[in-house]
Formats: C-alpha cells, sequence, structure tokens
C-alpha cells in the first residue's frame, strides 16, 4: 500500500486558532499567592460524571434514538437515514477516488480495489489545509478550492492506479456536517458546524455544488455516494470485520452512526432496503440532556457561531475542550492570581489554547512540568511556577475526564437502543465500535476515561463483548468502497 501526503496527518486533531479581539485591558498587579482552590474543587464538582450521571446520559441518548426515529424533528438527535442498504462485501473492485471534507483539512484519496482475493491493493491521499477565509466565504469559492484540488490530484494519477477507458472517475464524497440525505448520492446541508459558516450552501444539495464546481473547473468526475464520516468509518471498518455495528467519530466535532433495522425506524415511509438494514447517522453532536455544564461552558456556547446548537460536541469534542479550559484558567488567573503577577491578558484570546495544547501539558511527566510551563508561556505569554502548573494540569484532566466519559455514556446507550430492539444481538456476542478522529487518536487520557465509563456502566461481563476499537482513517476508504457498491457501472468488474 502506498500512501502520500503532502502535508502532515494532523487530521482533525488540527484546530482553527480564531481570529478575534483580545481586549483591551490590563490586570491590576496581584499577589502571587494562590487562591484558586475553591474554584478549582466547584470546577470538579460541576463536571463530575458520577454513575448515575452516566446512566442518565445513557438512557436519555437511547430515548432520543427512538424519538428520532418516529419522526424527523422528534428529538435533538437528528437519525439521518444513510440510504446505504448493503455493506461493502469485499468484492469490490477497480480504482475509485474519495473526497472528505469535515474540519480544517480535506484530503483526496485514490484506492484501487482488487475484489475478495486481493482486497485494497493501493491506496493514496493528499491532505489540504482548507484556508480560514474560506470557512467564511460563499460556498462556490470552498468548492472551487475543493474541486481544483481534486482535479490537480487526478491528474496525477498513474503508477498502480489506472482507470478503465471510457469511464468517468466516481467519488465517495465523505461531508461531515448534517445532511439531509435525499439519496446514496444527494443530501441538503441542514447547517455547518465546527466553526465553518460558509454562506449559501445550508439548503442546497452539496453534492450539486460540488458538480457545479467540478464543472467550472472542467473536471469529469461523478459522485456514486455521499456519506458522512461516521457512516464512511462504519463501512471501512465492516469491510475488515463484520462484528462492526457501531462507529464514532471523536475529532474537531463529533458523531455516531449504527446499523439499525428498517423495521424499527417508524418515520420511514418509502424506502426499503433489501437488506432489512441500513446505517442511521444518530448527529449526536447536538444530544443536550443531562450534561454536567458549568458557567464556563454556557458563556463558550453563546460566544459561538451557533449558540444553543450541538451541546454534547461542544463539551465532548477536539474544537472546544482547549477553550473550555483556557476560560477556566482566565477566571483563576483573575479571580485568583493563579499566575501571580504574570498578566494573563492574552488569555483573553478565544481559542487561544488549543486541545492538543491541553493534550500535551497532560502527557508532562517532567518534575518541575517543563512542558506546561513552556506551552502557558508560549501560547498565553503567562509565566508559572510549578504549583500553577499543577493546577492547570487538574483543570485539563477535569474537563477531558468529563469528556471522555460522557463520550463513553453516549456509545453506551446506542448499544443499549440497540440491545434493547434485538435481545441478545449486541452484548451477547462481541459487538465492535469503530473509533476514529485525530481526539480519539492522540489523547491517551481521553481513550482511558471513555473505555472505564463503558466498563462502568456495563459491568465487567458485559463489557467483555464490546470491543472499541480505533479504525485508522476507516472513513476515507469506506467512502470510495461505498462509491464502489453503488457504482454507475455496477460492481462487478
Ligand atoms: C457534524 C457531523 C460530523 C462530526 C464529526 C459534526 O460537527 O455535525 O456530521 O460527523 O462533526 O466530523
Amino acid at each position: 500500500m502506498s500512501v502520500a501526503a503532502t502535508s502532515p496527518a494532523v487530521g482533525s486533531f488540527c484546530l482553527p486558532r480564531f481570529p478575534r479581539h483580545t481586549p483591551r485591558f490590563r490586570m491590576a498587579v496581584r499577589s502571587s499567592a494562590i487562591s484558586v482552590g475553591p474554584l478549582l474543587t466547584k470546577l470538579k464538582h460541576d463536571c463530575a460524571t458520577p454513575l448515575p450521571v452516566l446512566r442518565h446520559v445513557a438512557d436519555a441518548m437511547a430515548a432520543d434514538m427512538r424519538s428520532g426515529l418516529e419522526i424527523d424533528g422528534g428529538s435533538d438527535l437528528k437519525m439521518i437515514l444513510s440510504y446505504i442498504d448493503s455493506l461493502p462485501t469485499g468484492n469490490e473492485k477497480g480504482l475509485f477516488y474519495a473526497l472528505d471534507l469535515g474540519g480544517t483539512n480535506f484530503r483526496v484519496l485514490r484506492v484501487h480495489l482488487g475484489g475478495k482475493e486481493d482486497g485494497v491493493i493501493a491506496t493514496e491521499f493528499e491532505q489540504v489545509s482548507i484556508p480560514q477565509d474560506l470557512m467564511f466565504g460563499t460556498s462556490e469559492e470552498l468548492f472551487d478550492f475543493i474541486a481544483s484540488g481534486l482535479g490537480k490530484f487526478a491528474e496525477r494519477e498513474g503508477g498502480k492506479f489506472s482507470m478503465q477507458s471510457g469511464r468517468k472517475r466516481e467519488i465517495g464524497f465523505t461531508f461531515s456536517f448534517p445532511v439531509r440525505q435525499t439519496s446514496i448520492a444527494s443530501g441538503i446541508l441542514i447547517k455547518w458546524t465546527k466553526g465553518f459558516a460558509v454562506s449559501g450552501t445550508a439548503g442546497r444539495d452539496v453534492v450539486a455544488c460540488l458538480n457545479e464546481a467540478m464543472e467550472r473547473q472542467g473536471l469529469e468526475m461523478q459522485v456514486s455516494a455521499l456519506v458522512n464520516d461516521a457512516v464512511g468509518t462504519l463501512a471501512g471498518a465492516r469491510y475488515w470485520d463484520d462484528d462492526v455495528m457501531v462507529a464514532v467519530i471523536l475529532g474537531t466535532g463529533t458523531n455516531a452512526c449504527y446499523i439499525e433495522r428498517m423495521d424499527a425506524i417508524p418515520k420511514l415511509q418509502s424506502h426499503v432496503s433489501s437488506s432489512g438494514r441500513t446505517i442511521i447517522n444518530t448527529e449526536w453532536g447536538a444530544f443536550s440532556k443531562g450534561l454536567p455544564l458549568t458557567v464556563f461552558d454556557r458563556d463558550m456556547d453563546a460566544a459561538t457561531i451557533n449558540p444553543g446548537e450541538q451541546i454534547f460536541e461542544k463539551t465532548i469534542s477536539g474544537m472546544y475542550l482547549g477553550e473550555i479550559v483556557r476560560r477556566v484558567l482566565l477566571k483563576m488567573a483573575e479571580e485568583g492570581a493563579l499566575f501571580g503577577d504574570s498578566s494573563p491578558e492574552k488569555l483573553s484570546t478565544p481559542f487561544l489554547l488549543r486541545t492538543p495544547d491541553v493534550c500535551a501539558m497532560q502527557q508532562d511527566d517532567s518534575d518541575d512540568l517543563k512542558v506546561v510551563g513552556s506551552i502557558l508561556h508560549d501560547s498565553a505569554s503567562v509565566e508559572s511556577n510549578v504549583s500553577a502548573r499543577k493546577i492547570v494540569v487538574e483543570v485539563c484532566d477535569t474537563i477531558v475526564k468529563r469528556g471522555g466519559r460522557l463520550a463513553g455514556a453516549g456509545i453506551v446507550g446506542i448499544l443499549q437502543k440497540m440491545e434493547e430492539d434485538s435481545k441478545g444481538l449486541v452484548f451477547g456476542k462481541r459487538t465492535v465500535v469503530a473509533m476514529d478522529g485525530g481526539l480519539y487518536e492522540h489523547y491517551p487520557q481521553y481513550r482511558r476515561y471513555l473505555q472505564d465509563a463503558v466498563t462502568e456502566l456495563l459491568g465487567s461481563e458485559l463489557s467483555k463483548n464490546v470491543v472499541i476499537e480505533h479504525s485508522k482513517d476507516g472513513s476515507g476508504i469506506g467512502a470510495a468502497l461505498l462509491a464502489a457498491a453503488n457504482s454507475m457501472y455496477g460492481h462487478d468488474l
């Protein structure tokens, strides 16, 4: 398998820095005595996720899933139909492309599939970062940029990859935002998330937006499958392992999808699947019930471009964890002189502290927490002593622990709902939850907290059957596989 990347594969763990104004006040000089104890105690109390809280979240998730399946708009969870009736079988053959748009980068990928015998023969990808202004520009600008990147990548096709003559290149388009799917290859953007505010796309078919941009570029390619990244991850992971039933993304944003029985979807009217099953994209980022939220979460939410929306996402995903920590530290600096006389002015800049910084600080095992000190210095221009750094690490841990444990409760909620409908078919056998996203991949403590919560909720016996497994970059291959499975040429080459 050959893999080429034009930029480091930082994936969704690379978070945007938001250009906002830094308030112009200067802090009064304070005593360097640290008096943040009560603030820290309150933070830990407000963020606590003991078993009853986890259970409540899992139950509420399962109940919201049901309401969302009853009727569109029935709950916070949109429970979107993917129009995927058959999962990859392994028979898929040929050259297929995938285009993945979901965060601050987009990825293009080509895959040579060799069917049952040869599997995935080769893959090649490129990652391109999306300029900040395009995240706030017009739909045409964004899609033109993407189509042009895709075109350049397609031009470099060669070596192990060759297209059968007379055929159009087919794409699996992973679009990782809430889309009301209207067929396997079309869907209307409901709204942007993760800090995107592109005008003119919401309410439109995103495949049409891409097709129009490809036409403007003179590119002859065709979208054969439009998929969410969670759905692509499930399809990709299922290609290797038949026990995969759920996929979860924990990166810049978050989402989960799972395999549902058609007869358990009351809102389904006409669409019938030959397999009797389909993938449901829960859009669980919008979940909001029973979460232990703090004043920092509420203030952050109010300052986002989508206040009141994506509350679960804002509590557990990579785009927001660093920002919550920053808000807590700012308060501790202003009210508890956390950094003594050192001015925390720069710490007032929204999204200054990124989740990878928080992660790096938590990995610091030096006696004097050197890494913590230099991250605080380099990003926020504050000087800190060892006691202050210890408190900073505790704050990071508190926010990350809450995020990881709530994500674990969400997963149990999904499994619980599936088990209730199919007695024994989930907990009575090996069931795999495929995980992807930079937060999950790169943050060991987050992963551990998530797993702990699943084990606490299910108990040690049942949780032995539930395998939570990283499926790296499964969504790209998954999307290409789904393009193959839905190829306009059929897939018996
Ligand atoms: C989007 C989902 C996506 C998730 C992970 C969320 O903000 O609404 O569609 O799957 O991020 O990328």
